[in-house]
Order: C-alpha cells, then structure tokens, then sequence
C-alpha cells in the first residue's frame, strides 16, 4: 500500500483524513515518524503556508507528503483571521479564547456570513500539487455541539441547521472545507 506522510501533529485532523482515505492509502503521522517539533509556518498565505511545512517534511525525511493549512475567513471583519484562525486570540490561546473573541467582535454585526478555507500542498517525487476546499456558512451567536475542534461549535454550514460541532465526523466530512480539498488529493493520488 502506498505511504504518504501527513505534515501535522493535529490528531483531529489525522483522524478525519483517515476516515476519508479508509484503506486505500496509508498515512504515516509526523508522531508515528517520531517527529516532534512544531513545524515552521511563517507565511502571509495558506498557500504559502501549507508548502513550507510539506517542504520541511520532504526535505527532512525524503518520502512523499503533504500539508494543509485552513482558515476561518469572516467578511465582517474583512476575512479575518484568516491565516491567523490559530492564534486570533495571541500564542498559545485555546479554541475557548479565540471562540471567545470572534464572537466580541462580531457583537451586534448582523453580516456573519464567512468561510472555512482549505489549502493542501501534496510534494510528489520534488513536484509541488495543491487542492483546495471551501465551506460557507454563518457565525452564531453563542455556542452549539460539544463534537470538533476549534471554531467548530459557532460555525453552520449553509443549508444546514446545525453547526459543525453538533454533526457526526462522518457528516462533517462529506461538506467540510478539508474534506472537499481531502477528496481532490485523494482523487488525483487514486487514478496514477
Ligand atoms: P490548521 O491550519 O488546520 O491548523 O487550522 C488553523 C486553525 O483554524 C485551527 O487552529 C482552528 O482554530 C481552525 N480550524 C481549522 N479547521 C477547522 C475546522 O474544521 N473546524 C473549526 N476550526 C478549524
């Protein structure tokens, strides 16, 4: 079965990848490589971002991968945080703090339309390939669902009435930023 490693440490995200990809391909974690340093992820883009952490991996380990980088894009406040939805709240806040502060300053702000954005870089044999994904929905004004990650529990999808931490993984999956850019990743690497 043909390996390829997956540049993150973010367990949630390893394990929705490997929902998608069930046994058709075998994705070696950073933990499982015994890699743990944070890998860098320095640029203004998700683009940019997404390449230097696959960049980082291949060079250091040789061996097919890819990375992904997402951002929460709110047109109320001029698509922030955007590249910055990790750390909206400062280094080293927690999904709680950034949550907490997306709703402050959409306080009163009847626009809250915005976005999930998904870039991966796949580096294939030295040759870089992206995919991308994106999810619309709305920003709520309190909090809904215990399941997910990050902003998921004030995010509902369009066309849904229910947010992102109230639905199954499984469910998630089918519409989500990630498993959108997920699917044209594993589509491409399925018909070689
Ligand atoms: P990353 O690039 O995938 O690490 O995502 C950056 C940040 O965006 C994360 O720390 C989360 O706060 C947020 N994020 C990414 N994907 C999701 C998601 O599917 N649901 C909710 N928040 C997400």
């Amino acid at each position: 079965m043909r390996q390829i490693i997956f540049a993150t440490h973010n367990k949630h995200k390893t394990e929705e990848i490997q929902q998608l990809v069930k046994d058709k391909i075998e994705i070696v974690s950073l933990d499982s490589l015994g890699e743990r340093k944070d890998i860098p992820e320095t640029g203004d883009t998700l683009k940019e971002n997404a390449r230097q952490k696959a960049a980082y991996v291949y060079e250091k380990y040789g061996k097919d991968c890819f990375a992904d980088d997402t951002g929460l894009e709110v047109d109320a406040l001029g698509g922030r945080p955007g590249v910055y939805s990790a750390r909206y709240a400062g280094e080293k806040c927690s999904f709680d703090d950034n949550i907490d502060k997306l709703l402050d300053e959409l306080e009163g702000k009847t626009n809250r339309k915005a976005r999930f954005r998904t870039v991966i870089c796949l580096i294939e044999n030295g040759k870089e390939k992206y995919f991308e994904g994106e999810c619309n929905g709305v920003i709520t004004t309190e909090r809904y669902g215990k399941k997910g990650f990050g902003y998921d529990p004030v995010f509902i999808p369009d066309d849904h009435g229910e947010s992102f931490a109230e639905m199954s993984g499984e469910d998630k999956n089918k519409i989500s930023h990630r498993g959108i850019a997920t699917r044209k990743l594993i589509n491409y690497l399925l018909k070689k």
